[in-house]
C-alpha cells in the first residue's frame, strides 16, 4: 500500500490513525458484536458514541452551554437555505458579507428568503481581499450578519470574527473549523460540513444559540427545523451514523494532537512554509493580501498556464494528488487541512522548488 499526499479541498485527507482506527473496528465495535455501520442509533452503544461526539466537540471548541450542538444532513449547502427560514425571527432582511464563491451562493439561496442586504464585497479585488470593516453596511433591521471565515476557492480567511454592530453573527467555517480557536459566544450561529476538518462527507455541524432556535418560518418541513432536531438530538430522521462515529474519532485525534490551541500552531507553521516558498519565486504567485491569506487553502498560479498540465503531472509523478485550482480561478491550490502532515508540505515545497529550477 503506498499513500499519496492528497491536497484536496474535501473531501480530503483523514488522519492515517483515524483510518487505521475505523479498519480495526469495522466488524465489530469494541464488543458489541456488531460493526457501528449495523447500530440502530437508538440503541445503547451509538447512543455512546453521540454523547462522546458532542461532548468533545463541546470541548474542542469551548461551546457555551447555551448553545445546542446538531450534526445534520445536507452538507453546508442546505444551511445556506435552512438559516434564512430559521432565524429570520419575522425580519424582512439580513446582511451578508461578499468574500468569495462560497459567500456568493450563501447569498444566492437566502435571497429566496429574504433581502439581502450585501454589507461589504470584495469582488472588486477579486475576491483576493477582506473589505475593510469601516467601510461595511451594517442594516439594524436585518436578522443577522452571515460571513464565510474562510473562502475554500479563492484562499480567503477571516483572521478573526469580524464585530457586528450588535447583529447577530453566521458563519460559515465549513474549511476552517477546528483549525485554530474559535469565539463561539460572539456568534449566534455557525455551521460547517464535515468532509475537510472533521470527517468524511455526510454530516453538517450546526452550532447555535439558544435563543434563536424555535423561530422558524412556519411552514418549514420539521426535518429543516431546529427546534425539531434539538428535541430529538439531531435524530428527527436516522442520522448518518459511521460518519458520527468517524467524526468522532478525528475528533479524539484532535484532542490527543492538543487540541485547536496546539493544531493552530501547526497549520500556522505549515502555511508559513508554504507562503514563504511562494512569495520568494518567481515562477508561482498569490494573489491573496497578506493578512487574510487562508491557512487552509493556499492557491497559487504559475507565471506561464501552458505549465500548468507538467505541472500537475509532474507533482503526481512525485505523489502530490488534488493540486488543481477550482475551475472558476485557474492555478493551483494546495488544501492543507489539520490531517495534513507537515511532511506533506515539506515534500510540495520541495517538488515546487525542483520544477521552477527546471522549467
Ligand atoms: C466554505 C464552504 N461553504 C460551503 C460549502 C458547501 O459544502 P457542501 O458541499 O457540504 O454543501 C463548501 C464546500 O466546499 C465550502 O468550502
Amino acid at each position: 500500500m503506498s499513500r499519496i499526499y492528497n491536497f484536496s479541498a474535501g473531501p480530503s485527507v483523514l488522519p492515517e490513525p483515524v483510518l487505521l482506527q475505523a479498519r480495526d473496528e469495522l466488524l465489530e465495535w469494541r464488543g458489541s458484536g456488531v460493526s457501528v455501520m449495523e447500530m440502530s442509533h437508538r440503541g445503547k452503544h451509538f447512543s455512546l458514541i453521540a454523547e462522546e461526539l458532542e461532548s468533545d466537540l463541546r470541548s474542542l471548541l469551548g461551546i457555551p452551554q447555551n448553545y445546542k450542538v446538531l450534526f445534520l444532513q445536507g452538507g453546508a449547502t442546505a444551511q445556506f437555505s435552512f438559516i434564512p427560514q430559521n432565524i429570520l425571527q419575522g425580519k424582512t432582511r439580513a446582511c451578508y458579507v461578499n468574500t468569495g464563491a462560497w459567500s456568493e451562493k450563501a447569498i444566492k439561496d437566502a435571497q429566496s428568503y429574504c433581502e439581502v442586504v450585501v454589507s461589504a464585497s470584495s469582488e472588486n479585488t477579486k475576491f483576493t481581499s477582506i473589505p475593510d470593516f469601516s467601510g461595511w453596511v451594517l442594516d439594524s433591521g436585518a436578522a443577522y450578519l452571515h460571513y464565510t471565515a474562510n473562502e475554500t476557492i479563492h484562499g480567503v480567511e477571516f483572521p478573526e470574527a469580524p464585530g457586528g454592530n450588535g447583529l447577530t453573527l453566521v458563519a460559515d467555517m465549513s474549511s476552517n473549523i477546528l483549525s485554530r480557536p474559535c469565539d463561539v459566544s460572539a456568534h449566534g450561529l455557525i455551521y460547517a460540513g464535515t468532509q475537510k476538518n472533521m470527517g468524511p462527507a455526510g454530516v453538517t455541524v450546526v452550532i447555535v444559540r439558544e435563543d434563536l432556535v424555535g423561530k422558524a418560518n412556519k411552514n418549514i418541513p420539521p426535518v429543516f427545523d431546529y427546534a425539531e432536531q434539538v428535541k430529538n438530538n439531531s435524530m428527527l430522521n436516522t442520522p448518518a451514523t459511521y460518519n458520527w462515529y468517524l467524526v468522532g474519532l478525528v475528533l479524539k485525534w484532535l484532542i490527543g494532537q492538543g487540541g485547536v490551541e496546539a493544531i493552530e500552531q501547526r497549520n500556522i507553521a505549515k502555511s508559513d512554509l508554504l507562503y514563504q516558498a511562494i512569495d520568494k519565486s518567481a515562477l508561482y504567485h498569490n494573489p491573496v493580501e497578506i493578512n487574510c491569506r487562508s491557512r487552509m487553502n493556499v492557491p497559487f498560479i504559475l507565471a506561464d498556464e501552458n505549465l500548468d498540465k507538467q505541472f500537475l503531472a509532474a507533482a503526481e509523478a512525485n505523489g502530490l494528488f488534488e493540486l488543481k485550482g477550482h475551475r472558476s480561478v485557474g492555478g493551483m491550490r494546495a488544501s492543507i487541512y489539520n490531517a495534513m502532515p507537515e511532511a506533506g508540505v515539506l515534500a510540495l515545497i520541495d517538488f515546487m522548488t525542483e520544477f521552477e529550477r527546471t522549467h
